[in-house]
């Protein structure tokens, strides 16, 4: 398959295209590279006969259209995405423009192409999204596909717009697409302002280790890894105008998950003191969601997937690379805002 990956060179992006060259698939790799990206997170690739790259801004209708041509994909995976909802609470604006301008781009791009080659009924338009659409829920419950939507923050509503219109470009034009809606995700390459890099790169510093409120919101956690193989899963087997939820059925209290971190690295580079000793409440997040998780079921039963790793393991393998991967992380720790408290309000 040749696969347009949009947002390759970011976290989830990567795993994806690590994940599908290694599997025999042509990528091409289209992105923006802005703060949140780095070329390196391919570099096991990128000598690939495989794999090629474009420098690309989805905001920018006339090179999508000439990254098409060039490329005739299969299959697109359109992950381009401002990610991080702390920056969407200090600067809307860009979320706004990349989330859903530029996915509108993307599906009037892969409209045109796809309508250019005669409307291919294998191509796919896979549209990669959040649980954070949904909103926040209770102590009990999980989000289904059948969920209504509830965004609430700037990140969250922009991605649900940009389902939105995903949906509606099926409905309306007939453009062949599927949609995933996944939890939260951490592993290897995580950008050094999200909780899990945070924690290990904070502890390791012997610096403070912020926890948001009182560490009790709730979230759903997957390893990248299991993500990418799901993402692959669904674009060659997913059925047409589908969704579905992606979840690691790992749901962890913030404090739990900072505490198992600490845990690790004290096996894993022990000191005198615990490094959970570091850990302090910090100011809550503005209309921080209390708890996410994901019923995975539709997943499971049509397409067979399930995560290869607990979260234990999970945070054991990614504890253990941000050891042995110095040199990358603190390549990243100079770009604007990280390691600033962002978002406070
Ligand atoms: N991180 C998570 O836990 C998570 C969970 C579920 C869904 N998602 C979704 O998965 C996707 C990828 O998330 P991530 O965590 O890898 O994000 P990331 O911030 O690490 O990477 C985003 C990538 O998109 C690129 N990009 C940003 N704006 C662009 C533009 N205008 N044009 C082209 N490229 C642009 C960036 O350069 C970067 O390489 C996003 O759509 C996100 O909403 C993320």
């Amino acid at each position: 398959m040749r696969i347009l990956v949009t947002g390759g060179a970011g976290f989830i992006g990567s795993a994806v295209v690590r994940l599908a060259v290694s599997r025999g698939h042509h990528v091409i790799n289209m992105d923006a590279l802005t703060y949140a990206a780095c070329q390196d997170n391919v570099a096991s690739v990128a000598d690939s006969p495989l794999y090629a790259f474009e420098h690309a801004d989805i905001r920018d209708r006339v090179a999508l259209d000439r990254v098409f041509t060039k490329h005739n994909p299969d299959v697109v995976m359109h992950l381009a995405a401002e990610s991080h909802v702390d920056r969407s609470i200090d600067g809307p604006g860009d979320f706004i423009e990349t989330n859903i301008t530029g996915t509108y781009n993307m599906l009037e791009a892969a409209r045109s192409y796809w309508m250019g080659a005669g409307k291919p009924e294998t191509f796919r338009f896979h549209h990669i999204s959040t649980d954070e659409v949904f909103g926040s829920l209770g102590e009990t419950g999980l989000f289904t596909e059948d969920t209504p939507y509830d965004p609430r923050s700037p990140y969250s509503a922009s991605k649900a717009s940009s389902d939105h219109l995903v949906r509606a470009w099926h409905e309306t034009y007939g453009l062949p697409v599927v949609l995933t809606n996944c939890s939260n995700n951490y592993g290897p390459f995580h950008f050094p302002e999200k909780l899990v890099p945070v924690v290990i790169l904070r502890a390791l510093a012997g610096e403070e280790i912020p926890v948001y409120g009182k560490g009790e919101n709730i979230r759903d956690w997957l390893y990248v890894e299991d993500h990418a193989d799901a993402l692959l899963l669904v674009v060659e087997k997913g059925t047409l105008g589908r969704c579905y939820n992606i979840g690691g059925e790992n749901e962890a209290r913030n404090i739990d998950l900072v505490r198992t971190i600490c845990s690790v690295l004290d096996k894993k580079r022990p000191k005198d003191t615990p490094y959970a000793d570091l850990i302090t409440f910090v100011s809550d997040r503005p209309g921080h969601d209390m708890r996410y998780a994901i019923d995975p079921t539709r997943i499971r039963d049509e397409l067979g997937w399930r995560p290869s790793v607990t979260v234990e393991q999970g945070l054991e393998k990614t504890v253990q690379w941000y050891l042995d991967n110095e040199k990358w992380w603190r390549a990243l720790q100079n770009r604007d805002g990280v390691g600033k408290r962002l978002g406070a309000g």
